[in-house]
């Protein structure tokens, strides 16, 4: 009955309304929100607190890759917590060295060593560190239309929309080059380049992606001319594409980079992001080179271990490929999408014209999909156990959502 852990501000149960107008009172008004009050999530569904229920196709931000609350992952979490919640690298973990361990065994060769943070960001800050602490160098390549965080030398690697200007001042020492065209790469990838990174399918941009080819001639410049190459695999990371990784898949054209970042999906909503590092990088890293407080904490590590196992239990890539080949199957019924762009779950449905009103016209149905900085492009980045009955509501509803 409370006791004296008992907090009045949340035993007092405001009216709904009242809950939303509370956030935009106290709470920096950053994202635009919608009018959802998220209460309770299972597999593909999110449960608001007036009791209606979501097809949530864009899964909290690509986060919830293994869908919400997967009973596994909150099993681990569970009893993770009640053993130990968290321990810095100050010391040996069997849940870390597990995580760890897991992670390497399903990625590509040659990434043989993980380094655990907080977020995507925050990986990819560590990711560009680690190729200029690996080459000496200081500059670094990225694309028209990628997206790669908000801290300082993430978002001066952002050459998406406005993110750079409102990071500035910049970090000195970031090249533009545009997504697809080696030429353009090839002309500034000179001998104070360190790295070039992309987020190999540009999500945020519309789902953007290059030829595979493209993938094995950035390759081929980094041996050259001794760039280490970086995907940012935020999203792409942990199965949304079918795969594991883009790196290594025949979308890559086979290729692998030399580093990999990820989060949001590795963690099912606990936040943890890492980078996935070859040998020669992980050599050039020395004790107290790089760091951070939480990363490859107890419970994050959990988290990432009992995502992994969820998805292979549950043989979530092969649910993505067999259902994105249905819902592909599904959408040449619209008229009004055009084309489907990206791979597996990250897929990109664009219209003649504005998807604004389409993606309006869903939520009003009860299903949450994403928007992006294409207006014409609606996003898809649902759980990756979504299965073809979820694929006939939406495609139904969009039958009925779409234009005119
Ligand atoms: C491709 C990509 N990279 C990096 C980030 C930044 O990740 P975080 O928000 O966890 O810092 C995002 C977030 O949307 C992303 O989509």
């Amino acid at each position: 009955m409370g006791g004296p852990y008992r907090s009045d501000a949340l035993s007092t149960q405001p009216q709904l309304e009242n809950l939303i107008d509370i956030e935009e009172q106290y709470q920096v008004a950053t994202y635009k929100k919608l009018p959802v009050v998220a209460e309770r999530g299972e597999g593909v569904w999110l449960y608001a607190a007036n009791g209606e229920r979501y097809l949530d196709l864009y899964g909290g931000h690509a986060v919830a890759g293994t869908g919400h609350c997967h009973p596994h992952v909150v099993k681990a979490i569970r009893e993770q917590a009640a053993q130990l919640l968290f321990y810095s690298n100050l010391v040996y973990s069997s849940v870390r060295a597990r995580a760890a361990e897991k992670l390497i065994s399903i990625a590509p060769p040659p990434l043989t060593k993980a380094f655990f943070c907080n977020s995507g960001t925050e990986a990819n800050e560590n990711a560009m560190r680690m190729a200029r602490m690996a080459t000496g160098r200081e500059q670094i390549i990225t694309f028209t239309g990628g997206f790669h965080g908000r801290t300082a030398d993430a978002i001066s690697a952002t050459f998406l929309g406005k993110y750079r200007e409102l990071g500035k001042p910049n970090v000195p020492g970031h090249l533009q080059a545009e997504f697809g065209n080696i030429e353009s790469v090839r002309s500034i990838a000179d001998e104070t380049v360190a790295a070039i990174m992309l987020e190999p399918v540009q999500s945020m941009a519309g789902v953007r992606m290059a030829e595979p080819v493209f993938y094995r001639e950035l390759r081929q410049l980094c041996d050259e001319r001794g760039i280490v190459l970086i995907y940012d695999e935020v999203q792409t990371g942990i199965g949304r594409t079918g795969e594991w990784f883009f790196a290594g898949s025949a979308a890559s054209d086979g290729v692998v980079p030399d580093v990999v970042t990820l989060a949001k999906a590795l963690g099912s909503g606990i936040a943890v992001g890492a980078c996935l590092v070859t040998e020669q990088i992980a050599s050039q890293i020395k004790e107290n080179d790089l760091g951070t407080t939480y990363g490859g904490g107890m419970l994050a590590m959990a988290a990432v271990n009992a995502t992994l196992e969820a998805i292979e239990a549950d043989q979530m890539l092969a649910n993505v490929k067999r259902v994105e080949a249905y819902l592909r199957e599904r959408l040449r019924e619209v008229e009004s999408v055009v084309a489907v762009h990206g791979r597996g779950f990250l897929l990109g449905l664009e219209f003649a014209e504005k998807a604004a009103p389409v993606h309006q016209a869903l939520l009003e149905r009860k299903i949450i999909t994403g928007t992006s900085s294409n207006p014409k492009v609606l996003r898809l980045l649902p759980p990756l156990c979504l299965h073809e009955t979820e694929v006939d509501l939406f495609v139904s509803a969009l039958g009925h959502g779409s234009h005119g």
